[in-house]
C-alpha cells in the first residue's frame, strides 16, 4: 500500500524565496538554472500546498532598489491571488562587494552604518507584508584571520546594530520579532555567534532581549558537530526558538544545504520530535539548495520532498511516541523520573548534605536505553 503525505496550508510549510530561486552557481562553476522572479516562485509554492514564503530584500528587487515599486507589486500580486503568507523576511547583507568585510561588524564604519539602513528600510516592507518575524543571518561577520577582528568590539557593534533595529521596531509599533540565525563558517573563515548558545548569551546582553530569539538551522549547527534536536529543545527551553531553518547535511564540512530529511536522517526524527512535543508554533520553515545538478523540474520536486520528508517524519514519530512498547520502555528507561524535582518539597540543601546512598545498588542499575533507542530505530526503518 502507497500512503500518500500531502501538503495542506494547515501544517504551515514555508520556503525562503531564495531556495527554489537559487541558480545554482558555486565557487567552482557559474549557474546551472536560470533567475526566477519571486512572484513566480511563490505561485509554485502554493501549488505544492505550502503556506508562507520568506524573502531577503533582494530576492525581490536589485540591490540598487531602481525597480523595487515594480517587483514588489508582482510579488504582492502573487501573494494576493495565491492567498500565500509572509511569514518572515530577512535583509541581504552578505552578496554586494560592500559587505565582504560584514554588516553590522565591518571594520569600515560607513559599510556598518548602511547595513543598518538597508535593514531598517526592509523592516518597513516586512511589517507592510505582514511578517511576523524578522530574520538576521551575519554570514559575512567574521574573520578568515586572527588581528584583522577585534571580537570584543565587534560584539559591541553586533549588539549594537541590534539594539537600534529593535527601538526602531518598537518605536514604529511593529507587531515583529528578531530571529537570530547561528553558523560556524561559510561565507567567513570564522562567523561570530558561530552555535545557538553563542547567540543565546549574547541575546541576554541587549536593551530588548523580549524581541530578540533564535532562527537555529539543522545544517548549521551540524557542521560544528552539535545535536540539533537538543539545540532547538533548549532555544525552545529559554522561549527563544522563534523560527526555524530546516534543512538536510552529512556531518562537519561545508554547508550543504541538502533537502529537509536527506543528509542526517535520525537526526531529522528527533528534529520532528522535538519540535512536534516541545510546542514549537511558528512556521515549519526549508531552508535548502536544490543541488546543481537539477533543472527546473528538479527544483520542484526537491521542495516538495521536503514536505513530505516532513510529514511522513511527524507521522513516524507520532506513531512512536503512541506505541505501547515505546512507553513501557520510556518508563523501564525512567525517562519521565527526570521530571521530578530532585529534592522534594520542603526539603533544602540540609536534606542532601549527609545523604547515604547504596553506592554499588545504584551503580549497577542499568538503564535500559538501548531497547529504547531500538524501537526508534524500528519506527524509523518502517518495520514497526
Ligand atoms: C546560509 C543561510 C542563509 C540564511 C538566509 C536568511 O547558510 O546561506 O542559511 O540561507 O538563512 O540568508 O537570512
Ligand atoms: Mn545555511
Ligand atoms: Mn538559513
Amino acid at each position: 500500500m502507497t500512503v500518500t503525505y500531502t501538503p495542506s496550508p494547515d501544517d504551515k510549510f514555508s520556503f525562503g524565496i531564495w531556495t527554489v530561486g537559487w541558480t545554482a552557481q558555486d565557487v567552482f562553476g557559474g549557474a546551472t538554472r536560470t533567475p526566477m522572479p519571486a512572484e513566480r516562485a511563490v505561485r509554485e509554492l502554493a501549488e505544492l500546498g505550502a503556506y508562507g514564503v520568506n524573502f531577503h530584500d533582494n530576492d525581490v528587487f536589485a540591490f540598487d532598489e531602481s525597480d523595487r515599486d515594480e517587483r514588489v507589486r508582482a510579488f504582492r500580486k502573487a501573494l494576493e491571488a495565491t492567498g500565500l503568507v509572509v511569514t518572515t523576511a530577512t535583509t541581504n547583507l552578505f552578496s554586494h562587494p560592500i559587505f565582504k568585510d560584514g554588516g553590522f561588524t565591518a571594520n569600515d564604519r560607513d559599510v556598518r552604518r548602511f547595513a543598518i539602513a538597508k535593514v531598517l528600510r526592509n523592516i518597513d516592507l516586512a511589517a507592510e507584508l505582514g511578517a511576523r518575524t524578522y530574520v538576521c543571518w551575519g554570514g559575512r561577520e567574521g574573520a578568515e584571520s586572527g588581528a584583522s577582528k577585534d571580537v570584543r568590539a565587534a560584539l559591541d557593534r553586533y549588539k549594537e546594530a541590534l539594539d537600534i533595529l529593535c527601538s526602531y521596531v518598537l518605536e514604529q509599533g511593529y507587531d515583529l520579532r528578531f530571529a537570530i540565525e547561528p553558523k560556524p563558517n561559510e561565507p567567513r573563515g570564522d562567523i561570530l555567534l558561530p552555535t545557538i548558545g553563542h547567540a543565546l548569551a549574547l541575546i541576554g546582553e541587549l536593551e530588548h532581549p523580549e524581541i530578540v530569539g533564535l532562527n537555529p538551522e539543522i545544517g548549521h549547527e551540524e557542521m560544528a558537530g552539535l545535536n540539533f534536536a537538543h539545540g532547538i529543545t533548549q532555544a525552545l527551553w529559554h522561549g527563544k526558538l522563534f523560527h526555524i531553518d530546516l534543512n538536510g547535511q552529512h556531518g562537519p564540512r561545508f554547508d550543504q544545504d541538502l533537502r529537509f530529511g536527506a543528509g542526517n536522517v535520525r537526526g531529522a526524527f528527533w528534529t520532528v520530535d522535538a519540535l512536534e512535543s516541545g510546542g514549537y508554533e511558528g512556521p515549519v520553515h526549508f531552508d535548502f539548495k536544490p543541488p546543481r545538478t537539477e533543472d527546473d523540474r528538479g527544483v520542484w520536486e526537491s521542495a516538495r520532498a521536503c514536505m513530505t520528508n516532513y510529514l511522513i517524519l511527524r507521522a513516524k514519530v507520532r506513531a512512536f511516541r503512541s506505541d505501547p512498547a515505546v512507553i513501557q520502555a520510556l518508563a523501564e528507561a525512567r525517562v519521565g523520573e527526570l521530571a521530578v524535582g530532585t529534592l522534594a518539597p520542603g526539603e533544602t540543601w540540609r536534606t542532601l548534605r549527609e545523604l547515604t546512598v547504596d553506592v554499588d545498588a545504584l551503580a549497577a542499575r542499568g538503564m535500559a536505553f538501548e531497547a529504547l533507542d531500538q524501537l526508534a530505530l524500528e519506527h524509523l526503518y518502517g518495520v514497526r
